[in-house]
Parts: structure tokens; sequence; C-alpha cells
């Protein structure tokens, strides 16, 4: 099966974890495209969706689905998103499409984090993909030379501004064994906004095309 397929098939299985009159948790991508029009055909059986990014939302709004302020509804029953790479604890790296932080925010503020990828994003050690950290402009070469030290090899994205106005640098080199303490690690550094590593707040449910891990 192609991987299209596969996120098709994901993003429609997500349906199913849906309740009637709830407010949805939408992150960002090809594979959440996919739930976004399974979404609009029961757009009627839920109040709206709380949106990671302007690309969702724009698709969102196409469809009719109205779009929430994440202060006015939150927290949220249920938060549907793709990822880059996923390891077998659901431990996760995400970012591919710049849109990490809000998808950190409403992962965060959601009871249940269902991901939905293709076989292609599974992995047994994460960091082939190159992990995305967002940060904040004038802090870029400060926070790449902190990455540096810890053995990275940091790569500015410099033709992407994130949604939230900021830059990402895209980190190679690292074979994360312990994403949890990375994540942390990271996130002191002056500068950050969010890092990719979804691991202190992995994700509840995976599927991988219609197969549920
Ligand atoms: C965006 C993301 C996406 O979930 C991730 O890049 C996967 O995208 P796709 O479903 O297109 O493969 O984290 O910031």
């Amino acid at each position: 099966m192609t991987s299209s397929n596969e996120k098709r098939l994901a993003g429609e299985a997500a349906i199913a974890y849906v309740e009637d009159d709830s407010v949805v948790g939408v992150g960002t991508g090809s594979t959440v495209a996919f739930f976004i029009d399974a979404l609009a055909d029961i757009k009627d059986r839920i109040r709206g969706a709380v949106s990671s990014s302007e690309q969702s939302t724009e698709q969102l709004k196409k469809h009719g689905i109205e779009v929430l302020d994440l202060n006015a509804v939150g927290p949220l029953d249920l938060y549907v998103d793709g990822a880059d790479e996923c390891d077998p604890h659901k431990r996760l790296i995400k970012g591919g499409g710049a849109a990490l932080t809000r998808e950190k925010i409403v992962a965060a503020a959601s009871r249940q984090f269902v991901c939905i990828i293709d076989s292609s994003k599974q992995v047994d050690v994460l960091g082939n993909f190159p992990l995305p950290i967002e940060v904040i402009p004038m802090a870029r070469s400060h926070v790449a030379r902190q990455i540096s030290k810890l053995d990275g090899h940091p790569v500015w994205r410099d033709d992407t501004v994130t949604d939230n106005g900021n830059w990402i640098l895209d980190v190679h080199g690292w074979r994360i064994t312990d994403p949890v303490a990375l994540e942390a690690e990271l996130n002191q550094i002056a500068g950050v906004v969010s890092v990719g590593l979804f691991a202190r707040r992995g994700a509840d449910v995976v599927l991988v095309g219609d197969r549920k891990l």
C-alpha cells in the first residue's frame, strides 16, 4: 500500500475517536489533511475544532468547521495529529511542517492524543529525522552553539518563518535513546521556544493506517 493510502486510512480511522458534541484538537500536515476531510463528513455532530496552524485553520474553515480559541474551550477530550517519527513507546518527533509549538500546546491541553501515521514513520530509536526546534530569531546562533556542544548538527531552515514569527533549527546526527531527558535539556536553553520531541507527553494511541498500536 502507498504511504498516501496509509495516511488516508489513518485519518479516516481517527474519526472513531471523535465524540458527539465535542471540540476536536486538530494537528497539521498531509495525514491530518485526510482527517480534516473525514471530519467534514460528521461536522454536524461536533461543536468545532481547535487548530494547531494557519494551514489547518484554512482547511477547516473551507469545510465549514468552526475554529475555536483554545482559551475559550480547553481542556479538550481529543487531539489528532501526525508525526515525523514514532518509537515503540509512542514518543514522537514532530515539526516537519514547522507547527510544533502550537501542536505541543494543543496536545498538552488534550486528554487523549491520537497520532496518525503511515508505516514509514515507525522507528526503533528517534533521530534519523532531523529534530526541529523552534527558536526566537535573535537566539538562533546561541541555540545552535549549545546544540553543537551536545554533538548535534543544527541546520537553519532559512526559508521558514513559523506561525508565531519564529525560526526553525533542524538538528541532524542525534540517535535519541533518552528522548525525555533530551527534551528537558533542550527546553532549558535560552531562546528555545519549543522542541519537536513529544516524549514527556507522547501519543496515547497510534494508528498506522487503520492498524491501532
Ligand atoms: C507538522 C508535523 C506533522 O505532523 C508531521 O510533519 C507529519 O506530517 P505528514 O502527515 O505530512 O507526514 O509535525 O509540524
